[in-house]
């Protein structure tokens, strides 16, 4: 047994036999070495200098990697870039620039498209806008937008006067945009006036507004106008119409501003054990070269392509492989405001078959959502454009695998199956496609040059097919540096669990438990820590607990991941909750969901509030969360003989079954 709150049972394996990709697909793939593990691992670190070479440096690095301060490891020190420059520039003087960079689908049904040189033109003229709003290096901008071209825009036109940005996911709640901006004394802030969601005008700004209110730094906010007449908007004092700005510097260019590698390009947060988000930083050169490698050697991604990652931008997947990769390769990136199901099913599949995607690039759980709606609606599209899937942010069950190969892939396509994390910066476990077998199950082996091991708690690799926790044994180019509140915070989340400081010896914890078999590949197995992925969004246990405790009437609450789904795959928020005498439980529930909704968003609403007498506890007081999830998914309980209320463990579980 491996964890504390998390993982303790069987996952299943899959029986099918290992994959082959088809040669069609190998003859044409940018990784097709056999021996490309064997030459990173004979090269390392040196082998990091291919992830560089993807990029323009404006000085050249001295030193690949720095690890004398370990774990605060240094990548391409001494070198200089700009990545605006890398993402932009460089495409439009190499005879690139009426390429599409960008194309974007609406929610409506309208579709525009960037060109490199138009992407080039609106990232300057933004830029000096910012500049003349006052933003300076390494002020950190607070970007809250939905999926709108505005929106890697201003990330790259931060980029460009080398301005980390902060993206807060737009469907966060104005508590949780008031939490980061507060984090990072961010004193500017883009968003827009509101957007639609599944075809209604909402209200963005009033958020915004509400945010800003709970701040005490002072704020430069600038406003897209997406919704024009249908949601008119009064600009205050200190709020900037974005297009009028862009008007005010037509035609402006801003020398983009040489970054030494290790300078911040990015903060975002991400929810960690504790109710406080983490603030994950990234550094340019690194990032930048893991996000373009990871690209190039795991998407396959080529300058031709149109490609295609379903994620939000707002999240780090949108980040490394709807920005940042694609991008700094010149690609073509398709941006969905959307969702799959709206105005009907069969939008996803239009959209490939009309854009003639190539690589396609989603998530489990929407694979499983499409499943459920069946297949006529991908058989009645023309998928033949696609040559690569990938899926990431949580395990793809064999089944789901099996479905998205011949449903989407047409039994073609091979599949990666990508973990990574918002700390890792880009894939660090994944088949290649044009070298490694595909297991359906099984994420892959890490990639070239990364190190990932199945360690025990004392950091000891374990027996194959032995579950423990998933660690990184050695730095890779896109790790975070550090977390934005500081280095200690950094080193006790992620290093000193699994470490042996005295013998140099660093791991990082991941959070996830996995297994590894005999040929080295991984099946991650999920989260360790007070965690919970649900559809590929994380979320901290105590975040959304401190938001219950905050309602009248609620004593204690407890939440834990519940496994659902029609084959045990998805999983949502169940909440236990303890009230006051007399509370009215109707009006207590009602209020709870309001409570989350304003401290975290929507994305955070329980699946179930069980109310309880009170919550299962060990002598020592400590809720036991892993019980409540054993009882919440049906499972064998072990031992509760450490209960101090053993009888309340009965009555849970007939709550359970009556829901
Ligand atoms: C956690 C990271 C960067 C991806 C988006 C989520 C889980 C991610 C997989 C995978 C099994 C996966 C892990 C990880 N996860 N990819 N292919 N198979 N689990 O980023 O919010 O930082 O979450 O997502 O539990 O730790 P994130």
């Amino acid at each position: 047994m491996v964890d504390r709150n998390g993982w303790d049972g069987e996952v299943p394996v899959s029986d099918a036999s290992p994959r082959r990709p088809p040669e069609s697909f190998v003859a044409q793939a940018n990784v097709a070495d056999e021996a490309v593990h064997e030459k990173f691992a004979d090269e390392w670190p040196a082998c990091w200098e291919r992830a560089a070479a993807l990029l323009d440096w404006d000085e050249p690095y001295d030193t690949v990697l720095e690890d004398d301060d370990a774990p605060f490891y240094r990548w391409f020190t001494g070198g200089r870039l700009n990545a605006a420059y890398n993402c932009l520039d460089r495409h439009v003087e190499g005879g690139r620039k009426n390429h599409a960079a960008i194309r974007w689908e609406g929610k409506r049904g309208e579709s525009t498209t960037y060109t490199y040189r138009e992407l080039y033109v609106e990232v300057n003229e933004l830029a000096a806008s910012l500049r003349e709003l006052g933003v300076e290096a390494d002020d950190v901008v607070t970007i809250y937008l939905p999926m709108i071209p505005e929106l890697p825009t201003a990330m790259l036109a931060c980029a460009r006067i080398g301005a980390p940005h902060s993206v807060v996911f737009a469907g966060l709640s104005a508590d949780a945009l008031a939490t980061r901006m507060d984090a990072a004394d961010s004193e500017y802030l883009v968003t827009c006036d509101g957007y639609y969601r599944r075809g209604d005008a909402f209200n963005q700004k009033g958020k915004a507004d509400n945010a800003l209110l709970e701040l005490d730094q002072d704020v430069t906010t600038v406003v897209v106008d997406r919704l024009g007449e249908e949601l008119p908007h009064v600009l205050g004092a200190s709020e900037y119409d974005y297009h009028d700005l862009l008007d005010a510097h037509r035609g402006e260019t801003v020398d983009p501003v040489s970054r030494a590698a290790e300078d911040m390009l990015f903060l975002m947060y991400t929810s960690g054990t504790t109710g406080r988000p983490k603030g994950v930083v990234h550094a340019t050169g690194g990032y930048l070269s893991y996000a373009a490698w990871t690209s190039h050697a795991v998407l396959d991604v080529k300058p031709e392509d149109t490609y295609w990652c379903a994620a939000d931008i707002g999240w780090i997947t949108g980040h490394s492989y709807i920005v940042y990769g694609p991008l700094a390769l010149g690609t073509t990136t398709l941006l969905y405001e959307g969702t799959p199901d709206y105005p009907d099913r069969n939008r996803l599949w239009e959209i490939i078959e009309r854009n003639a995607v190539d690589v396609f690039y989603t998530a489990p759980t929407a694979i499983r959502a499409f499943m459920k709606w069946g297949e006529e609606y991908p058989d009645r599209h023309d998928l033949s454009s696609l040559r690569l899937l990938g899926t990431v942010g949580e395990p793809i069950n064999p089944r789901a695998w099996e479905w998205y190969h011949e449903h989407v892939g047409g039994g073609e396509c091979p599949i990666v199956d990508t973990w990574w994390q918002t700390e890792t910066g880009g894939i660090a476990i994944s088949t290649l496609p044009g070298v490694d077998d595909m297991k359906p199950g099984a994420a892959g082996p890490a990639l070239p040059g990364v190190d990932a091991r199945v360690v025990d708690g004392a950091g000891e690799a374990v027996d194959p097919e032995e579950a423990g926790y998933l660690a990184l044994a050695r730095p890779w180019p896109g790790m975070l540096r550090t977390l934005y509140e500081g280095d200690d915070r950094f080193v006790d989340e992620y290093w000193r669990r699994l470490s042996d400081p005295d013998a140099d010896e660093w791991r990082y914890f991941t959070g996830d438990a996995a297994r590894v078999d005999e040929d080295g590949y991984v099946t991650v197995l999920g989260r360790v820590d007070d965690v919970i992925n649900v559809s590929g969004h994380r979320l901290s246990t105590m975040e959304v607990e401190s938001a219950i405790v905050e309602v009248e009437g609620v004593a204690e609450a407890a939440v834990v991941g519940a496994t659902g789904g029609s084959d045990g795959t998805d999983t949502g928020i169940f909440a236990y909750v303890s009230t006051e005498r007399d509370a009215d439980a109707a009006a207590i529930r009602e209020a709870i969901h309001e409570a989350i909704e304003d401290a975290i968003g929507p994305i955070a609403r329980p699946e179930e509030v069980v109310f309880t007498p009170e919550l299962p506890k060990t002598r020592s007081g400590k809720i036991m969360r892993r019980l409540l999830a054993d009882v919440t998914n049906g499972e064998e309980l072990g031992d509760t003989s450490a209960l101090r209320n053993p009888e309340i463990v009965g009555e849970l579980q007939a709550a359970i079954r009556e829901e």
